[in-house]
């Protein structure tokens, strides 16, 4: 139900507009988001790298709807890969690409081609690109450009959504040598014909899908907080013998770090998600539907007088 109604503000401008402007925000929203800038981007990948961790970095930016805001995103992740690479930060970062802030909703050809340009760049800079995975009706599109990209671009890679019921099927598709493949829970309000509603149903799919990746040929990227599947991930790791160049754990910036550095610490590659950019709300919003004490913390700093 509280899920529902912030997915629902998710898409309020009124509501976007008090949290935008509620004087008391910033902190919050920097527990989730680097910055807004290409050098704040930087700096957190720098930090985190410090510490062990690999990076993807996400510029944020959901609702293109010319194609110049497509190609201003297009550049922004040339920036950003050209960046990386000078400071000596490549291959330990990579980015994360959303297809529709490329252009997928109104050009599928201007979306692909501008993935193509960053796969490029992410080539040169000696790094890998990953495309998100938004809502359902983009999953086709999404993997269909994957499947182009990857010609020229082996290692670009995808994410799965175990809440989709077609996922365990996808995943046999990718699980296939020098596929790359994120596997997570899935973030969007999806309908009962293609989603699994309940909780269980989900992490039961995840399961099914983390043993097909794991036990498949691919390099799966778990994609959790949820200690059940992590502790399930590291079994299957052990079973398949895969160490730390044979998957990896991600988890979003912000979001359990101390899980993380634990995991780092039993020699496990983890790779932080870490969002940056002056479109933050769709994401925090994402980020509090899935978890309430997010939204007291964040009620709280609301109307919080410091
Ligand atoms: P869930 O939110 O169900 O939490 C399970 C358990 O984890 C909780 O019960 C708690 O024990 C623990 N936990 C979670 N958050 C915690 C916190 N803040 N503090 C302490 N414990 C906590 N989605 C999508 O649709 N498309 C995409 O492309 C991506 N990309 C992506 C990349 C990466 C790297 C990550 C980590 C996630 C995504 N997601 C995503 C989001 C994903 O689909 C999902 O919404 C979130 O990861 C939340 O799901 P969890 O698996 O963490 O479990």
């Amino acid at each position: 139900m509280l899920r529902t109604v912030i997915l629902a503000a998710a898409r309020s401008s009124r509501v976007e507009r008090l949290v935008e402007t509620a004087p008391y925000t910033r902190d919050v929203v920097r527990r989730f988001v680097a910055g807004t800038g290409t050098a704040d981007a930087l700096r957190a990948t720098r930090e985190l790298v410090a510490e062990g961790l690999r990076v993807t970095l996400d510029h944020l930016g959901e609702d293109t709807v010319t194609p110049e805001q497509a190609d201003a995103t297009r550049e922004e992740y040339l920036a950003v890969l050209g960046a990386l690479r000078a400071a000596g930060l490549t291959p330990a970062a990579e980015v994360s690409v959303k297809l529709s802030a490329l252009g997928q909703r109104f050009d599928e050809q201007l979306a692909y081609d501008n993935a193509r340009a960053i796969c490029v760049a992410a080539d040169a800079a000696g790094t890998t690109v990953t495309l998100d995975m938004e809502d359902h009706t983009t999953t086709d599109s999404t993997l269909d450009i994957l499947t182009k990209l990857r010609e020229d671009h082996p290692a670009t890679g995808a994410v799965l959504q175990a809440y989709l019921r077609r996922t365990e099927a996808d995943c046999r598709d990718l699980a296939t040598a020098g596929s790359r493949v994120r596997l997570c829970k899935g973030a969007y309000r999806e309908p009962e014909s293609v989603a699994y509603q309940s909780a269980r149903d989900v992490d039961r799919s995840y399961v099914r899908c983390l043993n097909v990746l794991m036990a498949g040929a691919g390099y799966p990227m778990l994609a959790t907080h949820d200690p059940r599947l992590i502790t399930i991930g590291e079994d299957r790791a052990r079973w398949f013998d895969r160490g730390p160049d044979g998957f990896e754990f991600q988890m979003l910036y912000g979001v359990r770090p101390q899980e993380q550095a634990r995991l780092v610490a039993a020699g496990h590659t983890v790779r932080t998600y870490v969002p940056y950019g002056d479109q933050w709300y769709g994401y925090l919003m994402r980020r509090l539907a899935e978890r309430p004490t997010n939204v007291v913390f964040f009620g709280r700093a609301l109307v919080s007088r410091g």
